[in-house]
């Protein structure tokens, strides 16, 4: 059986914590799009991981493959293994000879555009790491895909085409100068060395190819999604978006497995109990700065990647709703629950009023979503205790009010629950029903 693990909200949902969970019964688990503008924690004995583009199955020892949907920052990957086996685990990770790499001029063209669109309130908020513009050059067909870093003739044509195109496009629209990221001998010999350097670690793959292999032999595939569906360039809440799909349709092409290994498996929304959002765009439920701040010191919520702080809001049940249709959500997992222990009040924005129209779902175009007013629901809140004594089995022992809202959750999408999370740890998710199909209740 295979599942994939999708952001159902704004990033953030805490999508690392279900993957390591479920990756114990996976053979491979394969990020399928975005780079490391992801963040994703595991906290495994006690210790905490950061990953930003490495699977987060690896931390169990699983393999993990990067798939042709992912835009690759190599020095980061190469910097994420180290660190890794310097923390004494033997991080086995392959990577598609189709995923296409973020050079050093996409981080400063995605900076410089960010500046220019700060003049006029249209910046989206990105991490800075190149990655709409690698997605770009992706699209435009003048990227670098991974096998060509293994070919010396092409590499150096690739890059002979491009600098000078990009180096003008900073000089002479951007207004910005340029250094080493631009220089082609410069890139040539270094992205030449990382090609050498995947070529002698033999993590260059056909992951189509691999996968279906494995697929063949019985293995149980693991899809990460990094970002969420909110923040999906088709389905999301564009231009405030990420360049790539989170969505699971995004695993079929993201990997060039069988449609059918994603469709026939178990789709996991990841849902987090409140809303969080780094970066700009609409949020009608958002809270006052005030009130944000005040939740912000409880939740430690500030970015993974950049330390910004995350703006925060009520749960929005329209935005789960479109979640759960676009994914095909098979079963969900709700995070941060004890993240909403000891709250003076507790709402869910359960519809929207529009123009004096109440709409359940959110409207197509970002400008009518920004308009919207949250109805909302109140609830019953619950006391923060100590939520570490609440283990794996303990659904009964969590607070009356925090199962009505789960179950709330659970019945407004249709959806049973998988889990719910009361805390980074693993033993701090308490499994409901086994996506795989083992230790349910
Ligand atoms: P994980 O996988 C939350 C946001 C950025 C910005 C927009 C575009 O940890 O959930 P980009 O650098 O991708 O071009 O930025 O998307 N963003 C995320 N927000 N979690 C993430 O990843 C994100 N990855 C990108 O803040 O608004
Ligand atoms: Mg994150």
């Amino acid at each position: 059986m295979n599942a994939t693990v999708v952001g159902s909200q704004l990033g953030d949902e805490g999508k690392g914590g279900v993957v390591d969970l479920f990756s114990e019964d996976a053979d491979v688990v394969v990020r399928y799009q975005g780079g490391n503008n992801a963040g994703h924690t595991v906290v495994r004995r006690g210790e905490e991981y950061k990953l930003r583009l490495i699977p987060s199955g690896v931390i169990r020892g699983k393999t993990g493959v990067l798939g042709n949907g992912c835009v690759l920052d190599l020095e980061t990957l190469f910097d994420e293994i180290e660190t890794l086996r310097a923390r004494g685990l033997d991080p086995d990770v392959r990577v598609s000879a189709r995923a296409h790499i973020v050079l050093p001029y996409h981080r400063v063209l995605d900076r410089a555009e960010e500046a220019s669109k700060t003049d006029g309130g249209l910046e989206v908020g990105t991490t800075g790491n190149g990655i709409g513009p690698a997605y770009e050059d992706k699209a435009g067909r003048r990227g670098i895909r991974v096998g060509e870093l293994l070919d010396d003739a092409v590499l150096r044509d690739r890059l002979e085409y491009s600098v000078p195109k990009k180096r003008r496009l900073a000089r002479d629209v951007f207004g910005i100068d340029t250094g080493v990221e631009f220089d082609v001998d410069h890139l040539f010999e270094t992205f030449r060395g990382f090609g050498d350097r995947l070529e002698s670690e033999e993590m260059v793959v056909d992951a189509s190819s691999l996968l279906a292999e494995m697929d063949r032999d019985g293995a149980n595939v693991l899809f990460e999604s990094a970002q969420g569906t909110h923040i999906d360039v088709d389905h999301g809440n564009y231009p405030f978006v990420t360049s790539s799909n989170p969505t699971a349709g995004g695993a079929i092409t993201g990997t060039g497995v069988d449609p059918s290994a994603v469709a026939d498996g178990r789709i996991i929304g990841v849902v987090k109990a409140y809303l969080s959002r780094v970066g700009s765009g609409p949020m009608p439920t958002e809270l006052s700065e005030d009130a944000a701040s005040a939740v912000r010191e409880r939740v430690g919520g500030f970015g993974t990647v950049t330390g910004r702080p995350r703006r925060i809001g009520w749960l929005d049940v329209p935005m789960l709703r479109h979640a759960a249709r676009v994914n095909g959500f098979t079963g969900i997992v709700l995070n941060h629950v004890d993240a909403l222990g000891g709250f003076e009040e507790l709402k869910v924005c359960e519809a929207y009023e529009l123009d004096g129209e109440t709409l359940t779902g959110i409207p197509s175009t970002t400008a009518e979503w920004a308009r919207c007013t949250p109805e909302y629901r109140t609830f019953e809140t619950w006391a923060d205790r100590d939520w570490s004594e609440i283990r794996n089995d303990g659904y009964d022992a969590l607070p009356d009010a925090a199962r009505t809202y789960v179950e709330y959750v659970s019945a407004e999408l249709g959806t049973p629950v998988y889990a719910v999370g009361i805390g980074p740890g693993r033993d701090e998710t308490i499994v409901r029903q086994h996506p795989f199909g083992s230790a349910e209740d």
